[in-house]
């Protein structure tokens, strides 16, 4: 599995990086959303899906 943020939806609501810290970090300046790997080990795949459920701008982009 992969997940990738994209840049243009997301409004930095931060949702995805409560929901899994270990796939998002935000920006200090804007609290914009990127992906820390684009690579979702197997462990935090059900994370990765919950942070693109919660995203108000569905901004997360899963794919295999
Ligand atoms: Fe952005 Fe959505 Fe996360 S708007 S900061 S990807 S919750």
């Amino acid at each position: 599995m992969k997940v990738r943020v994209d840049s243009d939806k997301c409004q930095g609501h931060t949702l995805c990086a409560m929901e899994a810290p270990a796939l998002f970090k935000l920006s200090d300046f804007d609290g914009h959303s990127t992906v820390i790997s684009e690579h979702v080990p197997p462990e935090l795949e059900r994370a990765a899906r919950d942070a693109a459920a919660t995203c108000p701008e569905q901004a997360i982009v899963i794919s295999d």
